[in-house]
């Protein structure tokens, strides 16, 4: 009798603490405003990174887009200026390498002013099995994948501290960054860490009014993806068949949504809800009485798949190699 009384209690305190909690995350009007302001995009040359910078263009926004090659970048700049909706829009490129702290502030400091959002886009896989890859190929995931992150964070963060801007980090994990696969072991703990990042950073920067976001995406259908393509095993391609693929303007324009919104924790199909609310933690979720609602079924899903179809599929791959 005691224990459902005090249940009862704690899911009322922990319900109205969200409700409130709520009201701070939500950032609809502070968003609005700030895609008419400035917007950093790391791997913006290609894939979700440029079709974010088109997306936040055709919204009026000035967008800077980076990557380390000069020659895409131009490529991109003209697509991107197809989307403009005004005369006074800044639109440009700035080439940096920001996979280390130097490159990173390289980029934050040639944005013409402190930007008041940036997107860290920039990443990329190189799948295989685990025993077969290289030295070379997990330090390249560090520095892709995370240190990429790491830094473009770093120097848009201190940058926006110095100059007072209560402003936005936008991390882009992967579905593979919610649930380890054969073939990821490269890539997939790099995006468990921008996770685990954008967490820390979420928490810390409260202090100086800066929000963080994270995007965890399934298949984006990009340039990317057809270079992971070319080493990715055949197991792991046959598990991810029924993947829920989405072209970058697709992912681009769920990304804006979830930012509009407020969520933290920013998810496009099935995969990723069922991943998000099934490992949620501490994090912000979308809705208390929805994510609580999908929990158990999320969990009952991810573990029916994972045993009697993912595990299958490797145990039948284990008899033929
Ligand atoms: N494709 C997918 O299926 C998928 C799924 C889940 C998550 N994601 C994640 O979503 C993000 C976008 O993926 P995508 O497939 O659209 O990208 P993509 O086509 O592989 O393009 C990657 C972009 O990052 C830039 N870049 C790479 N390293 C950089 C560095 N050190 N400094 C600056 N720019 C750098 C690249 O340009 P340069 O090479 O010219 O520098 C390019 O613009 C990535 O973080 C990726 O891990 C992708």
């Amino acid at each position: 009798m005691w224990a459902v009384a005090v249940c009862g209690a704690l899911t009322a305190v922990l319900a109205v603490w969200m409700l409130c909690s709520r009201a701070v995350w939500d950032a609809k009007g502070k968003v609005r405003e700030m895609l008419m302001q400035r917007v950093l995009i790391t791997g913006g040359s290609q894939g979700l990174g440029l079709a974010l910078a088109q997306r936040l263009a055709s919204k009026g926004a000035h967008v800077v887009i980076c990557s380390r090659s000069a020659p895409k970048l131009e490529r991109a700049l003209a697509e991107v200026e197809a989307a403009r909706v005004d005369r006074a829009q800044e639109l440009r490129y700035v080439v940096a390498d920001v996979s280390t702290m130097r490159g990173a502030a390289e980029a934050v400091a040639q944005c013409g002013a402190v930007p008041d959002a940036v997107f860290c886009c920039a990443g990329g896989a190189k799948p295989g099995f685990f025993v077969e890859q290289e030295e070379r190929d997990f330090e390249a995931a560090v520095r892709t994948d995370y240190f990429t992150a790491l830094w473009t964070a770093h120097a848009s963060a201190k940058a926006m501290i110095a100059a007072g801007v209560r402003g936005r980090i936008v991390l882009v994990s992967s579905v593979v960054g919610l649930m380890g696969l054969v073939g990821y072991a490269q890539y997939a703990p790099m995006k468990y860490a921008i996770r685990g990042l954008a967490e820390c950073l979420r928490s810390e920067f409260v202090l100086y009014g800066i929000a963080v976001q994270c995007y965890f995406p399934a298949t984006i259908l990009s340039p990317g993806f057809d270079e992971e393509q070319k080493t990715k095993p055949q197991i792991t391609k046959d598990i991810e068949g029924a993947d829920d693929q989405k072209t970058p303007a697709q992912c681009a324009a769920c990304l804006v949504r979830g930012v509009e919104r407020g969520h933290f924790c920013i998810t496009d199909g099935l995969v990723g809800t069922l991943l998000r609310v099934s490992s949620g933690g501490s994090a912000p979720g979308h809705g208390l009485l929805c994510d609580t609602l999908l929990q158990i079924p999320a969990r009952w899903a991810l573990l029916a798949w994972r045993r009697f179809v993912a595990d299958r599929m490797v145990e039948r791959a284990r008899v033929h190699k």
